[in-house]
């Protein structure tokens, strides 16, 4: 039996830092509102010349050192970006470029902030069935090109950045299972509505939100899903080590995390120096709980997300 391991990760996040008190000086708001409500306190964003390509190629550097890879090592490269820098080639084909891997295949995965569940869990398959031996899996976004920062009610939120993994084929596990899920019947809650082919609308597409409705959708949805994912593997609360979940609020962390049994001390949360950096989110947080030591081999994971769509998943592993 073959299975998926984590072999190295990665991440980069932009050098400019931007605090809430920054934002209120532009929009009517406060470091105490956005703290008290979604647990931000500061965000970084990409400079003006600065791609998400960018971000990617350097956070795939990083966990390419990490997984001891050469990128001739490479087989299969997927980016997970919502904010790809050109509408094609995909960014995983500049990001391949950049990265001198020639010949395998390369393609992007759009499903917001649970693209990076998503592309990791079609790596998992891919190396499962023996079409590839070790993937690049990357989440990227410049989320700040497509907010409206004059929109207080969503610019506050987000936050751009690259996190990516090394997976190769293992005789033990690795990746214990994936799940995922999407409902298109709530296209509009969380949208940037303008595309390439619909020209009703001026472009590019900024993001607009209904917030109380995705905040109550996404506790209960996380809810069930974290339910499904531990009744697939027989898990009662408690065993998992680290939930290493999307970084869109605090309060929607918080409610995950009782859900599973777990102290705050065993979740990772990033989002009050990310913020909400969508497909990137994940990757990052868990680089960052593998590079401080918290994150340990033969530790049990369970990864999540939420976002628009709906979309959703999760990934439990044995890092
Ligand atoms: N600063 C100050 N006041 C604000 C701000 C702000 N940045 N934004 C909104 N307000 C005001 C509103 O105008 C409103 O004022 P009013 O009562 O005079 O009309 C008031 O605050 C309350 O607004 P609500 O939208 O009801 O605030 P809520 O408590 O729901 O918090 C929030 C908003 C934080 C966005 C919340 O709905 C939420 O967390 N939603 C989850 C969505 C999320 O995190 N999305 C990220 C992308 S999706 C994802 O990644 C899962």
């Amino acid at each position: 039996m073959t299975y998926t391991r984590i072999l190295g990760t990665g991440g980069y996040l932009p050098d400019r830092v931007v605090t809430n008190a920054e934002l209120a000086r532009t929009v009517d708001t406060s470091d105490e509102w956005i703290v008290s409500r979604t647990g931000i306190r500061e965000r970084r964003l990409a400079g003006d010349r600065e791609t998400t390509c960018d971000l990617a190629e350097q956070a795939a550097r990083v966990a390419l050192e990490a997984a001891g890879c050469q990128a001739s090592d490479i087989d299969l490269v997927i980016v997970a970006t919502t904010t790809p820098d050109r509408v094609f080639p995909a960014t995983a084909c500049l990001l391949q470029d950049r990265l001198g891997i020639h010949g395998p295949p390369a393609f992007d995965v759009q499903a917001v902030c649970t693209g990076f569940i998503y592309a990791l869990s079609i790596a998992d398959k891919f190396i499962r069935a023996g079409s590839c031996r070790r993937a690049l899996v990357v989440g990227a976004e410049t989320m700040s090109r497509i907010v409206d920062w004059s929109d207080r009610s969503t610019c506050v939120l987000f936050g751009d950045g690259a996190g990516a993994v090394v997976v190769g084929a293992a005789d033990e596990p690795g990746i214990l299972s994936t799940h995922l899920h999407a409902d298109g019947a709530y296209k509009d809650l969380l949208t940037a509505n303008t595309g390439v082919s619909d020209v009703r609308a001026a472009w590019p597409g900024r993001i607009t939100m209904r917030g109380n409705e995705v905040f109550r959708m996404a506790v209960t949805t996380l809810d069930a899903l974290v339910g499904e994912t531990l009744a697939a593997h027989g898990l009662a609360q408690g065993d998992v080590r680290w939930l290493v979940p999307h970084q869109a609020n605090t309060r929607i962390i918080a409610a995950t995390a009782k859900r599973l049994g777990l102290p705050m001390e065993q979740v990772v949360v990033t989002v009050d120096r990310h913020g909400n950096t969508s497909g990137a989110s994940i990757p990052l947080a868990f680089d960052t709980a593998v590079r401080d030591g918290r994150i340990r081999r033969g530790d049990v994971v369970l990864m999540e997300g939420f976002g628009g769509g709906f979309t959703w998943g999760s990934v439990l592993l044995t890092f």
